[in-house]
């Protein structure tokens, strides 16, 4: 299995100045595979957010090795980094920001325009499917002041997902917004992840994330210890099955239209990249049609189980 996060040994010390250092991370070493999702709990001041600045590239380590899906970030130099990021990361945090004179669509557009991949019009209909994709076609036209909290963060998700990143990072995603919100959301990385295999890493004080979560890490002080799994978060049975199916039946629409598009700019691309961006796709999309179908079918016969 292929590693999206390996980190050796990772310091961060902060100099404030007249011999006064805060060590923020005190020797990390974490492995994360593709696939993954990983929740970190800890107190308030334990490092979280430190390391989740140094994983995604915003801030640099005192010392150590940080290899993000097989590069060695270490020493890249801001614009590097930059780039990085955005082809990369994809980020969640708790105060959304999302660009508040956007509206969702041009807010899910935005990553896209700044890779500059994709044409004017295939990215509005990527944001589109992606927009589909977490429940909020009906809304796309909203500015985020005129968004609830739990839309405002789906529209950050539609974001995180739209350069496919190796790996999508959540600051306390659920902390700004109510329960029962933030329980849609905490389903919907769930489902993300167990769909689409999106690598998530989600920091948390909400243990709701932590249960939905593969794999719970603690922090404390600056260092990261692996906690067992406690109990895990079960969504009743048809929920979960229609839940599912939206998302499927999205993510269908999203392969398709990547797939078409990959095969229009055929010539502009060189053929391994081609054959395996275009493998990718298919595999991905005869795996979904899969799922869908077993998906409809168990459905379809909820009544006779069990
Ligand atoms: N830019 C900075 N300059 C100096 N010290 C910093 C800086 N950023 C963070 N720290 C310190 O590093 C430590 C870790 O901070 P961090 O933000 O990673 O904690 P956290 O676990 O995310 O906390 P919380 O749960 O409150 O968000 C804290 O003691 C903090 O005061
Ligand atoms: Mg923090």
């Amino acid at each position: 299995m292929s590693n999206i996060v390996e980190l050796y040994n990772v310091i961060k010390t902060y100099n404030l100045g007249e011999g006064i250092k805060v060590e923020a991370l005190r020797g990390v070493n974490l492995k994360i595979a593709r696939g993954e999702f990983v929740s970190i709990q800890g107190p308030s001041g334990s490092g979280k957010t430190t390391l989740l600045n140094i994983i995604g590239g915003l801030d640099k380590p005192t010392s150590g090795k940080i290899i993000i899906d097989g590069t060695d970030i270490t020493p890249l130099g801001e614009k590097e980094l930059a780039r990085f990021r955005r082809e990369k990361i994809g980020f969640i945090f708790q105060f959304f920001n999302l660009v508040p004179l956007l509206t969702a669509l041009e807010n899910v557009e935005l990553p896209m325009l700044f890779s500059g991949k994709l044409s004017n019009k295939e990215i509005q209909e990527r944001a589109i499917d992606l927009l589909k994709l977490v429940g909020l076609e009906k809304r796309m036209q909203h500015k985020p002041t005129q968004l609830s909290g739990g839309e405002q963060q789906r529209v950050a998700i539609a974001r995180a997902l739209a350069n496919e990143p190796a790996i999508i990072l959540g600051d306390e995603p659920t902390g700004n917004i109510d329960r029962a919100t933030g329980l849609r959301i905490i389903r919907l990385i769930k489902n993300l992840n167990e769909t689409l295999d999106q690598t998530f890493v989600i920091v948390t004080h909400d243990l709701a994330v932590a249960k939905a979560s593969k794999r719970t890490l603690f922090m404390t002080d600056g260092k990261l210890e692996e906690t067992p799994p406690k109990t895990v978060l079960t969504i009743p049975a048809p929920v979960l099955m229609e839940e599912r199916r939206q998302l499927f039946l999205a993510e269908l629409g999203w392969l398709k239209s990547s797939l078409l598009i990959l095969k229009e700019r055929r010539e502009e691309i060189d053929p391994d990249t081609f054959h395996n961006a275009f493998s990718a796709y298919k595999t991905r999309l005869e795996k979904i049609r899969k799922l869908l179908k077993e998906y409809s079918s168990a459905g379809g016969e909820k009544n006779n189980e069990a």
